[in-house]
């Protein structure tokens, strides 16, 4: 079922939403810089579908060196934002739900979800595993990144925590509107031990602000 509070909370900061991508911390610029490199890599040549795209931060990446990218987002603010990127090999938008299931089975190389993980409940994992897996081709990869702990804090701006573990925050827009959504953090032993659950993990890189995770089907 779809998060109405999580989609209003991104339409809403579409237009700043980049912001994320450029605080003045280098480490955590390096580290974001090391995993465009990855991806870049990892989609090379390759037919990708990426769900809740945003502004396209990740796209653009990709568009360096795949071979075709459907981008998908929930909000048409934040695809129109996507939409005012240059691009090398123009990506296909769709204003999509990725609960939806509205992807063809089989169909791409690879699935991209970028700091979506820690949006998803912790009691639909399963779901969330089986979503990414439909589209994916036989031997394709599934690609994750998310926040660590340090690079805001599960308990900065915690609203509550419920029965499931899902820990809610506050979070703000420049112009100090409010919104409470969900937002988890793993620890390294638990992510993999979640991730290796679904998927064949192929890769998993924890570092300080982000880990990211390159997965097959099991
Ligand atoms: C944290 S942002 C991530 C954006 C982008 N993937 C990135 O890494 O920069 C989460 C995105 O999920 C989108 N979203 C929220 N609910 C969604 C849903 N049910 N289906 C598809 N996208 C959704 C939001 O509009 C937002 O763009």
């Amino acid at each position: 079922m779809v998060d109405w509070e999580l989609s209003r909370y991104y339409r809403a900061r579409a237009p700043e939403y980049e912001q994320i991508y450029y605080r003045d911390v280098p480490e955590r610029r390096r580290e974001i810089d090391d995993e465009a490199d990855r991806l870049r890599h990892l989609t090379d040549g390759k037919t990708v579908l990426e769900l809740a795209c945003g502004t396209g931060y990740w796209t653009k990446v990709m568009s360096a060196s795949a071979r075709m990218v459907v981008a998908s987002d929930i909000s048409r603010e934040m695809i129109a934002e996507a939409a005012k990127k240059e691009y090398i090999t123009p990506p296909h938008f769709v204003c999509a739900d990725l609960l939806d299931h509205c992807f063809r089975e089989n169909s791409f190389d690879c699935v991209v979800l970028g700091f979506w993980f820690s949006h998803h409940p912790r009691q639909d994992f399963g779901g969330l595993s089986e979503l990414v897996r439909f589209p994916l081709k036989d031997g394709g990869v599934v690609w994750m990144i998310d926040n660590n702990p340090p690079a805001e804090g599960p308990t900065v701006d915690s609203e509550r925590v419920d029965e499931h573990g899902n820990n809610y925050k506050r979070r703000y827009l420049n112009s100090g509107e409010e919104y409470i959504i969900i937002k988890n953090y793993f620890q390294r032993e638990e992510l993999e031990q979640i991730l290796s659950a679904e998927f064949a993990v192929k890769s998993l890189v924890y570092k300080k602000y982000y880990w990211s995770a390159v997965m097959g089907r099991k």
